[in-house]
């Protein structure tokens, strides 16, 4: 029996500009997805998510929808050994509000099932075969989600090319609006609208701001962070993809004195991050306003094993 686990995350800077080649920046953060693979008598692979409380069984070859189940089925691709595969997936990660919940737990999965089938733990092959698994959830996954997942700390991701940024834990608040939504549909809607030169504008400077983002975030200043997640919000409120719930949590978090504030992920409800020096009064505020909210610690490790 192999036990994995891979991080959530946030996206502190540039989602959506991402899927068109700009650079944007991740951070891992510590609630994390748990993977338990073990070896089954029957040649199958049966999925037990306790979150969900979901079983799904499936065919080494089968067609799937499930990222776990192809996940599993990569890994078995990628090794002689075709042994039945059981797994357990227990997660600390809100489910489908953009904190990387799946990328997490495909990440997590695929770990542990090629540590069970091979011994080895490559993060690369890890990252590319939780990649393969997203495509199901996302469509055309930038692979910012599982490149974090994977590697953990806070990357500048652009087109397939991960930087590690050595850079100090940032004090962020998530507030969640409870409101799930769908990465692919939000991701669909931004398309759908790129031909209108306003839409491109804004992709192209939230491009541009992800550059000075950058370098603040290896200069740990924070009050450059605070401007630029503002100034990353207002794009990503131009480009459509937020939604009401999520302006009266920003608001309400500036209103309790956070220093910047901007959606995370892909939009259309989810969460919201908040940089503040006052979590306490960020979280009542945004706890008045009808979100779970807590605190995270940012720059977490990444994927890795369990004893
Ligand atoms: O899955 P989410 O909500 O974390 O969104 C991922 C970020 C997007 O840029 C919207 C999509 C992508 O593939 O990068």
């Amino acid at each position: 029996m192999i036990r994995a686990s891979a991080p959530g995350k946030i996206i502190l800077f540039g989602e959506h500009a991402v899927v068109y080649g700009e650079a944007a920046i991740a951070t891992a953060v510590n609630k994390r997805a748990y993977a338990t693979a073990c070896e089954l008598d029957e040649k199958k692979i049966v999925v037990n998510s306790k979150n969900l409380g979901t079983e799904i069984e499936a065919g080494f070859k089968d067609e799937t929808n499930d990222p776990i189940v192809k996940a599993v089925q990569e890994s078995l691709k990628n090794s002689s050994r075709k042994i039945g595969i059981g797994i357990e997936i227990n997660s600390q990660i809100p489910v489908g509000v953009g904190m990387g919940s799946s990328a997490a737990v495909t990440t997590a999965t695929a770990c542990a099932v090629t540590n069970l089938l091979n011994g080895k733990n490559d993060p690369l092959k890890i990252a590319e075969i939780a990649l393969e698994a997203e495509k199901i959830a996302h469509g055309k996954p930038s692979g910012i989600d599982t490149s974090i997942t994977t590697f953990g700390g806070t990357i500048n991701f652009k087109r397939g090319t991960v930087e590690p940024l050595q850079t100090n834990s940032l004090s962020i608040v998530v507030g969640n609006t409870g409101v799930r939504r769908n990465t692919k549909a939000m991701v669909d809607m931004v398309k759908a609208g790129i031909e209108d030169p306003r839409m491109g504008c804004s992709l192209f400077s939230i491009g541009g701001l992800v550059k000075s983002a950058r370098t603040a975030v290896l200069d740990n200043d924070t009050e450059t962070l605070g401007k630029l997640m503002d100034k990353n919000h207002s794009l990503l409120r131009d480009l459509g993809v937020s939604s009401k719930s999520l302006e009266v949590l920003i608001k309400a978090a500036k209103k309790a004195g956070a220093i910047g504030a901007k959606l995370t992920g892909a939009g259309g409800g989810g969460c919201i991050i908040a940089l503040t020096n006052d979590p306490e009064a960020v979280i009542t505020a945004l706890v008045e306003n009808g979100a779970t909210a807590f605190k995270v610690s940012t720059n977490q490790g990444g994927v890795r094993l369990e004893q």
